[in-house]
């Protein structure tokens, strides 16, 4: 399949320049498409074979729903229940990087939602994507990697993945964020936490009050039964081994990468402590948003390179490294010395 790509400046593009994107997903095509999370994998949420291709070309497991994407509070109340006591959050929270699972209200193609009463639904704030959704209407999108790679946070890694199998790649540069959206269940008394990210545990709980955290969004492998399908599958990760440590190890850990031709991924405050030439930048600690941007960028550079294996320091999990250090336990082991 051809694959057209369109580069486009998120802060000065017109409608029409999305018109050709917005046939392609009318018409029953794949588009990826920018969010300030991650890269979407986009197609019109009422068409059930364009959804069974998302599926197929990410190799992405049927029981794990897709979000749909919409415009605005008005078309997500069109698809889905909303308790009015949650009104003013979601209007707080919106749009921006957060993903709200809901009691479905319409009858949306069973490969959407994996067969559940539920809808995960998402208002994103990246014009690109809101423009797009307002044009072609609800999007179901996963993020644009193949199924277990590290979510795309730019148009390089799109096409790494999906060039040649999808009709449409909307390139408007790098995600703000990097990280996928913070789900929130609100089909219960109390919220749940399904999947930390850019919107911290701690900005939940002080506008929601008290939000119940399971234990899997801590604790990546106690996922026997998560309540997002999705949590339970190998994520995020390069092809290459990719090993967590932490300072207490560092002694060891630098004189095992130098035998293994290894790599480290580490804030700019630690480069000091490793080999020049055995160094990837992850941001830095002191603004940890900017680790949470370029994990994934990292990861995969990491997979171009020709360094065997990685080492990764541990974040302490607060705010938006627990964020990160939820996707970390699932793309890498604990080094074993
Ligand atoms: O930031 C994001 O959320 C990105 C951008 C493209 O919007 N999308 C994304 O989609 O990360 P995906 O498919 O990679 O992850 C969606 C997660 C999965 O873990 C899935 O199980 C969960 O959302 N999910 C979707 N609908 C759900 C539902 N009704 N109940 C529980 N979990 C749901
Ligand atoms: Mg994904």
């Amino acid at each position: 399949m051809k694959t057209k790509i369109l580069k486009i400046d998120p802060l000065d593009f017109d409608e029409k320049d999305l018109i050709e994107a917005c046939n392609v997903i009318k018409s029953g095509g794949l588009v990826a498409f920018p969010t300030e999370t991650v890269y979407g994998l986009g197609a019109s949420a009422f068409k059930e074979n364009a959804v069974d291709n998302i599926f197929k070309v990410k190799g992405r497991a049927k029981d794990n729903p897709l979000i749909v994407h919409v415009d605005s509070f008005e078309k997500l109340l069109e698809i889905a229940e909303v308790d009015e006591k949650y009104f003013e959050a979601i209007n707080k929270l919106t749009p921006g990087p957060v993903t709200f699972v809901l009691k479905q209200k319409v009858n949306l193609p069973k490969n959407v939602t994996a067969g559940l009463k539920t809808v995960g639904v998402r208002i994103p704030a990246h014009p690109v994507a809101r423009k797009l959704c307002k044009c072609a209407g609800l999007i179901a999108a996963p993020s644009a990697n193949l199924s277990g790679k590290p979510s795309p946070t730019d148009s390089q890694a799109v096409i790494e993945d999906l060039f040649g199998k999808i009709d449409f790649i909307i390139d408007a540069g790098s995600s703000e964020f990097g990280l996928e959206s913070t789900i929130i269940d609100l089909t219960s008394e109390i919220p749940i936490i399904l999947r930390p990210g850019p919107i911290t545990i701690e900005q939940l709980e002080s506008i929601f009050g008290k939000v119940e955290i399971p234990q899997f969004v801590i604790d990546a492998s106690s996922v026997e039964n998560p309540k997002a399908p999705g949590m339970k599958y190998r994520h995020y990760a390069p092809e290459k081994p990719v090993y967590r440590f932490n300072e207490v190890q560092r002694e060891k850990v630098i004189k095992k990468a130098i035998s293994e031709n290894g790599v480290f991924i580490c804030p700019e405050e630690h480069k000091k402590f490793y080999p020049d030439d055995r160094i990837m930048i992850l941001g830095k600690l002191s603004e940890p948003y900017s680790i949470a941007q370029n994990l994934f960028k990292v990861l995969r550079e990491f997979d171009r390179s020709n360094f065997k294996v990685a080492f990764i320091e541990a974040f302490e999990e607060k705010g938006i490294l627990l964020s990160v250090m939820n996707r970390l336990k699932k793309a890498s082991v604990e080094v074993e010395l």
